[in-house]
């Protein structure tokens, strides 16, 4: 054992940290006895005191046994770690990522909310820091319903909103209240968003598939089930890109007024590059709907920001859940998108975000053209930060995945988002945290792996 004199340890915290370091290790093994305090601090040249000190938080901490007249021994318990790789991630990453639910991480405003940050910590009452309303700061809830009330047509009351860590938090709380309710049964778009059913079923609720056309959801095809509540996407259909038809939105509202339940996954509707986009539901039937909306394509999805339009008969269940879930959401985060949303910011990213993702959808479909010609894109319109693809019949889809992978490229088949495996193979390309040269190449190789997948299937 070293110790350094002069160093800023003190000398006790350095016998600690070196015995802490070697039982962990395992060259101290499980009742290993350890020399005397005397006959330790006499080899170290140092004084006894020092290491009865270290010996005795050791013993705190777990790691030696001593008893009135026994040798110090290392704890009989202790187990050396097991030498481990580092800490790696879940995710597979990808030269080219053609994940549909990835915004331009690149561009996300750093300079602009760090100002926001700074603004927000510096100016905000001591008060926010604690232990806050668990629907989420007021002066946020304010902002933003004066954000969803002007851009998406909402009828947003603060009274009524809960501030969550994303549009999944917010849906599973739903369910959760729902379940609690006695509903058993939830209707989803098929195709719909993939997670949307693992996060229904994971509340204990049974998923009714309902399908989609070019209108949207087949509202006609609801009405004839007996469920109670239904999860879809009006603005911009996932996977699909279809937008509800006027038709269908009324005939929606009109099925929700029989006490039933409509939740808006309203994930990505600023993005519309054709036209204005179509307002939220929510703003037709507030009693009826509960509208969700995030910051991950508006933003990032990493910083965990979502937020949920009430009717008022459900507020205080689901503030009570969000209260027993995690006491309100993190404040930091909620007070810099208060300032940044009350500065304009997030009108002028999402405007300029607009242009950019219009470019990348352009060229993907160029590249998709020019690459892999026999993709039919399904195209209902120029939004969103996804296409659909579909494919010959015969696609071997699952094979062309894994062969994209092989090449650096990152691809979510159509199969992963439907309820019933039937119909065409297709892809959901998400363009929007690639470069246009890199859309370009990435798609050149989806093409070469299509080709593989076609010669391995002939
Ligand atoms: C259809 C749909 N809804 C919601 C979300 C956002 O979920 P969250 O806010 O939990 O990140 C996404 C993200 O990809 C999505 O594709």
């Amino acid at each position: 054992m070293e110790l350094d004199r002069h160093g800023e340890l003190p000398l006790h915290e350095q016998i600690e940290r070196s015995l802490r370091e070697q039982i962990r290790s395992g060259r101290l093994s499980a009742d290993t006895r350890l020399p005397s305090t005397r006959g330790l601090a006499e080899e170290l040249g140092i004084s006894r005191g020092v290491v009865t000190e270290a010996y005795g938080q050791l013993a705190a901490e777990g790691y030696l046994t001593s008893s009135q007249g026994a040798p110090v021994r290392v704890a009989k318990t202790v187990r050396a770690a097991s030498e481990r790789p580092p800490a790696r991630s879940l995710l597979e990453s990808f030269s080219y990522n053609f994940h549909p639910g990835l915004p331009d991480l690149l561009d996300f405003p750093r300079e602009i909310w760090l100002r926001s940050l700074r603004a927000a910590l510096r100016d905000s009452p001591l008060d926010s820091l604690g232990y806050g309303d668990p629907r989420g700061l007021p002066d946020l809830r304010e902002a933003l319903a004066g954000y969803l009330g002007r851009v998406r047509g909402a009828d947003a009351d603060p009274e009524h909103m809960l501030v969550c860590t994303g549009f999944t938090q917010g849906l599973s709380l739903l369910c959760r209240a729902l379940r609690g309710r006695g509903v058993e049964q939830i209707a989803l778009e098929d195709p719909g968003w993939h997670p949307h059913r693992l996060i229904v079923e994971q509340a204990g609720l049974e998923v009714v598939p309902i399908p989609v056309d070019k209108s949207g959801l087949r509202v006609e095809e609801l009405a004839a089930t007996d469920v109670a509540a239904v999860l879809l996407t009006p603005a911009h259909q996932f996977p699909t890109g279809a937008v509800l038809a006027p038709e269908r939105r009324a005939a929606l509202i009109e099925w929700a007024e029989e006490e039933r339940l409509i939740i808006e996954d309203d994930y990505d509707s600023e993005y519309r590059f054709d036209r204005v986009a179509v307002g939220a539901l929510q703003g037709l039937a507030p009693e009826q709907i509960v509208y969700i909306g995030s910051a991950s394509k508006r933003l990032a999805p990493g910083m965990r920001l979502g937020w949920m339009l009430l009717p008022s008969w459900l507020t205080w269940e689901l503030t009570a859940a969000k209260t027993i879930e995690d006491c309100g959401s993190e404040v930091v985060g909620q007070l810099a998108l208060c300032d940044f949303l009350t500065r304009g910011e997030l009108d002028r990213h999402v405007r300029r975000m607009r242009l950019r993702y219009q470019r990348r959808r352009e060229t993907l479909l160029e590249a998709l053209a020019r690459w892999l010609p026999q993709g039919r894109v399904s195209s209902l319109g120029a939004a969103g930060l996804f296409e659909l693809v579909l494919l010959p019949d015969e696609t071997d889809e699952p094979a062309l995945v894994r062969a994209a992978a092989g090449r650096g490229v990152g691809i979510e088949g159509l199969a992963l988002h439907r309820f019933i495996p039937s119909g065409s193979p297709g892809l959901v390309l998400g363009y929007g945290n690639l470069s246009e040269p890199a859309i370009e190449q990435g798609v050149r190789l989806l093409g070469e792996a299509f080709a593989q997948v076609r010669r391995q299937g002939a």
